[in-house]
């Protein structure tokens, strides 16, 4: 297959400003069709990228185009059902995270995949993001990672409970992380945990330590009663260490030295400053266009977000104990 046609169910927020423009800028992929529930979505966005099938109901559009591959764009509650219906007609599905509201929901979507013998991608953005990988190649260069961290806090204060259609904010947001500790650490086997309550009527303070199979370890932190926005994460290895910000930069330390042997700017590697560039999402949308050419299951396909969810719950259950 060289060309891949690709159709959206979602035209909200986060597809319009990162999903769009990232498969647009893709040479080897066209968006054939575009299905919203709301015509003031739906037509914009099709305006916008001259897009003419337009759909309202997403089983019409299966039915009617042409296309290899779908992306499901929407609040993980809404997911499920659109998923299995992509699969039973034969699409390859590309969605946001969480996928679905549950461990149960994700395995069902993973079954019907394989079963389909359909190709999947969750978007775990940060996995993708030009600084992350590249300060990960550099660890990864040197030997095996002996221990990993990451750190994602938010000023959560003062504001409407985090309520995503009923999925809480760690199942939702904070496993944007979990993932990457996974990503970073490799299989989980021990997980401890504390998980509390701040200065709010909801649990907004996540600490969980986490043992690897390759013997590493990892630690995550994630505080919703914090000051404000801090995303930033650790890989160490032998006699080397990365210090992440990303999308922005990351540094690289080695044996000692008090100046870092290398710097990356997340706009410099992806030639724009627009966070859709720098922050992993055109290159994951990349990566699932190439594995759909080649057959290849996505980094992040069901099976393995699963284990993220897993360790979400896992986090959770540790916590709360
Ligand atoms: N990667 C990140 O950093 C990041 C950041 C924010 C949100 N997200 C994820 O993005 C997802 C939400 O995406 P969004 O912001 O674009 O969603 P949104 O809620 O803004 O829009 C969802 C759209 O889907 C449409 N829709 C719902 N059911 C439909 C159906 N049956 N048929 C057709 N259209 C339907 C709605 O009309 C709406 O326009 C969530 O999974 C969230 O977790 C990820």
């Amino acid at each position: 297959m060289s060309h891949v046609h690709i159709g959206f169910i979602g035209a909200g927020a986060l597809a319009s400003a990162m999903h769009y423009p990232s498969v647009v800028a893709l040479e080897d992929a066209t968006i054939a069709a575009i299905c919203d529930l709301n015509t003031e979505r739906l037509n914009q966005t099709a305006d916008r990228y001259g897009v003419t099938r337009r759909y309202t109901d997403y089983r019409r559009m299966l039915d009617e185009v042409a296309l290899d591959a779908v992306y499901v764009i929407m609040p993980p509650v809404f997911l499920k059902p659109i998923v299995l219906d992509c699969f039973a007609a034969g699409k390859h599905v590309f969605m946001e995270k969480p996928p679905g509201v549950s461990v149960a929901e994700a395995q069902e979507m993973a079954d019907t995949a394989r079963a389909a013998g359909r190709l999947s991608m969750v978007a775990f953005n940060r996995r993708f993001s030009r600084v992350v990988v590249e300060a990960k190649k550099c660890i990864d260069e040197r030997g095996p990672i002996t221990q990993c961290m990451v750190e994602f806090h938010k000023y959560h204060l003062g504001t409407a409970k985090w309520d995503y259609y009923g999925v809480g904010m760690f199942e939702t947001d904070v496993i944007h992380v979990v993932d990457l500790l996974r990503h970073f650490g490799g299989e989980v086997v021990a997980v401890d945990a504390c998980v509390q309550t701040w200065h709010s009527d909801q649990e907004n303070v996540f600490n969980a330590f986490v043992r690897f199979e390759s013997g590493a370890t990892g630690f995550l932190t994630a505080n919703r009663a914090s000051g404000v926005r801090y995303e930033r994460f650790e890989i160490h290895g032998h006699g080397i260490a990365a210090y992440i910000r990303a999308p922005e930069t990351a540094e690289v330390f080695t044996d000692n030295r008090t100046e870092p042997v290398a710097v990356f700017r997340g706009a410099e590697l992806a030639g724009s400053d627009k966070p859709y560039r720098t922050y992993g999402f055109a290159d994951e949308s990349r990566h699932f266009i190439d594995c759909i050419k080649t057959g290849a299951q996505p980094l992040t396909c069901l099976d393995d977000a699963i284990k993220s969810r897993r360790l979400v719950d896992r986090i959770l259950e540790a916590g709360r104990r």
